[in-house]
């Protein structure tokens, strides 16, 4: 189980330049995805009646770009909490900062101890990327 203390520990390693076009340096978004185990699909509801009244705070938080909750389909059985960011600085500081202990305060009452989790999820791991290429239809907006 990943805990919030484990998160902190991460080392951080701050934005990676990318060479751009035209002579210029793009400096490029990182992924986050938080994994979650949800045993059934009474558990997956009750996950996104939870995720449906979130306190909505991580919108407000420096270098936030992007989150989805992607409920799954086929290959997996796991939810994937979607989040991109400026840059690794931005999201340690929202893991480490009160918008992120008070937009899981629900789910950490529910576990005390362990954090957070809840009854929905039994388990949950972070996994980061660096965004390489991002593509958009031209006329969407991100
Ligand atoms: C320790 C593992 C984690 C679990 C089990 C978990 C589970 C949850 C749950 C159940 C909620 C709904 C709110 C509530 O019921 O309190 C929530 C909110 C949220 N979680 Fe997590 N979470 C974890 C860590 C993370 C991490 C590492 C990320 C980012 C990669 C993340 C992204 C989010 C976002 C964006 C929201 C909405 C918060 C807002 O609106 O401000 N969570 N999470």
């Amino acid at each position: 189980m990943v805990t919030i203390a484990a998160i902190r520990e991460r080392h951080v390693r701050g934005n990676r330049k990318q060479p751009g076009g035209m002579g210029h340096t793009v400096v490029m978004s990182i992924v986050k995805f938080n994994v979650l185990t949800v045993p059934d699909a009474d558990a997956g509801a009750v996950l996104e009646e939870r995720f449906a009244k979130r306190s909505g705070l991580v919108e407000n938080q420096p270098g936030f770009e992007e989150f989805q909750l992607l409920r799954p389909v086929e290959g997996t059985d796991r939810y994937l909490v979607y989040t991109r960011w400026r840059s690794e600085e931005d999201f340690q500081n929202w893991v480490q900062g009160s918008s992120f202990q008070q937009g899981h305060e629900q789910a950490r009452a529910d576990r005390p101890g362990q954090g957070h989790g809840g009854p929905a999820a039994t388990g949950s791991e972070v996994w980061g990327f660096e965004v390489v290429q991002h593509v958009t239809a031209p006329n969407e907006q991100q």
